[in-house]
Order: structure tokens, then sequence, then C-alpha cells
């Protein structure tokens, strides 16, 4: 088992920064498309893409792939990689350096490796949690190599807390932190594995927005808090995950789900009833 995770390590990572050090030459020149569900596309979204699968597909030939651009069903495949390969495409394209290529590895539908690469930043994140799946290998959460753990501060007004595009109406209502809007599901996460943010929520991240980024954050001491009533782990082979949306809440603790849910309920609420989650 070390080897394999040297290797999986290795191996992602040299592939997001390869693939980030051509992308970034895109940054800020491309026009994107509107996808059906609203959300923009360039022609790299679609390349990363394709290489990426392309590289895993050589280096673990009996994985399964899950990826924005092109496949988003569980395959039956106990290891499975998910794959967003520009997470940030708006800020993208108008030459915000603010983007991420993420690259979760699932095991039996649960995500134990994370692997976020920030090329603009020139920083890398990953992470390892094995919850209850019975696997063995290296732990921790790492920035640049370096380890990463979240604040145990308490929340207070100059402590900064996380929003995406739409959970803005929290500002419509008193709020107990400072908030911020990073534009990369991703990054809003890591900032809280980092220690930077003390909190964060995205109302409609997709899978492949937290595949990678909930293993870093639970790593670092944190916790991915799904806004449903039942556990969204381990997923189902055989589902179409594409636009299944998972309603989160990234806290720096565990115990902080009690102070920040009951400020953020209502946005699960109307996700949930948008989308007829259970
Ligand atoms: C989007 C970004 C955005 C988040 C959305 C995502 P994309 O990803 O991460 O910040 O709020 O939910 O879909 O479309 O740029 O990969
Ligand atoms: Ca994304
Ligand atoms: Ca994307």
């Amino acid at each position: 088992m070390p080897e394999f995770w040297t290797r999986v390590y290795g191996f992602t990572r040299q592939l997001a920064e390869s693939i980030g050090q051509v992308l970034a030459e895109d940054a800020g020149r491309l026009t994107p498309e509107l996808k059906a569900d609203g959300s923009l596309v360039t022609a790299a979204d679609k390349w990363a893409d394709g290489k990426i699968r392309q590289a895993i597909t050589k280096e673990f030939p009996e994985h399964g792939i899950l990826s924005e651009e092109t496949s988003h069903t569980l395959p039956s495949n106990d290891w499975c990689w998910v794959v967003d390969p520009i997470d940030g495409t708006t800020n993208f394209t108008r030459g915000l350096p603010l983007w991420a290529i993420s690259i979760g590895l699932l095991y039996q539908g649960t995500p134990i490796f994370g692997l976020v690469h920030l090329p603009q930043l020139k920083q890398t994140f990953h992470g390892y949690w094995y919850g209850s799946s019975g696997i063995v290998g290296p732990s921790g959460a790492f920035l640049n190599h370096q380890p990463i753990q979240t604040t145990s501060d308490e929340p207070s007004p100059s402590h900064l807390f996380n929003l995406c595009a739409r959970s803005t109406e929290i500002l419509n209502r008193p709020f107990s932190c400072k908030v911020r809007m990073v534009g990369v599901a991703s990054y809003n996460i890591l900032l809280v594995a980092a220690g930077a943010a003390i909190g964060g929520i995205e109302a409609s991240p997709k899978i492949w927005d937290i595949a990678a980024a909930s293993v870093i954050l639970q790593a670092a001491g944190g916790l991915l808090y799904h806004l449903e009533p039942n556990a969204i782990f381990p997923l189902t082979i055989g589902l179409d995950y594409g636009s299944r949306p998972f309603p989160s809440l990234a806290l720096s603790r565990p115990e902080l789900r009690s102070f920040f849910e009951p400020q953020v309920a209502f946005i699960g609420e109307r996700v949930r009833s948008t989308y007829r989650l259970s």
C-alpha cells in the first residue's frame, strides 16, 4: 500500500501541475460557451478533461473516472477518480487568477484522497482521509508540502466565512462573520482547511467540486457538513451525478455545526426543494 500512495500522489501532482502550466497560458484569453445548466465552459476545460482522463486511464487502467466535461455516472470500479478540470471557469475566462484543477479519488464511493492545484497562485493542496473504508495509508492535509490545519478560533465579526454566488441571501440577514466570495467551490472549502476562513457555504456544488476538497478539509481537522438529512457517501454505482447538487457547509471544527447551521439552513432547504432532494 505505501507504494500505491506514493504513486497516487506523485502522479496526481505531476499531472495537475503540467496541465495547469498549459491552462495558465489561456487564462483570460478564451471565449466561453454557455452550457445547458447556465455555467460556462471553454475549449480549455474540455481539453484538460480529456488529457486528465487519458493520463489516468494509462496509469491506472483498472480505475474508473467521473469528470465534469465527460461522464457523470459512478462506475462500478472500486477506485474512481473524480475530476473538475477547471473549477472556477468564470474567473479563468475573465483573467482572475483564482481557478483550480481538482482531482479526487474515491474508494467504494467515498472520497479518500484529494489534490487541488491553483496554477496561478502556485498553490497545491492535498490530503488523505479514510473514514471507515478500511484503507490505510498516509495521513494529513498539506499546502505546498507543508501541513495545514483549520483554525480553532471561535467565530467573530473579524473572522471570514465564504459564500458562493447562490448563497448571497445570507447578506440580507444578520450574520456572525465577515463574508468573502472567491468563485471557486474547491478553494472556498480549502480556505477553511488552511485556517484562513472559519467556515463557508456552497449552495449547489456538484460531486466534482467537493470530492477532493472535502478530503483535505477533514484531514485538516474540519468537516464538510452536507445540508441534507441522509449521508451522501458512499455514492451509488450507476447513478448519474450530473445534476445532483450537494448543498454543503464547510466548518473549521465539527462542533461549529450547531453555531452555523441555523444561520444557513434555509439555503439547504431551498436547494433541496428546487431539486426535489429528500
Ligand atoms: C463552479 C464554481 C463556483 C461554484 C459553482 C461551481 P465551475 O464551478 O466552483 O464557485 O459556486 O457551484 O459549479 O463551473 O467553474 O467548474
Ligand atoms: Ca467546479
Ligand atoms: Ca469545471
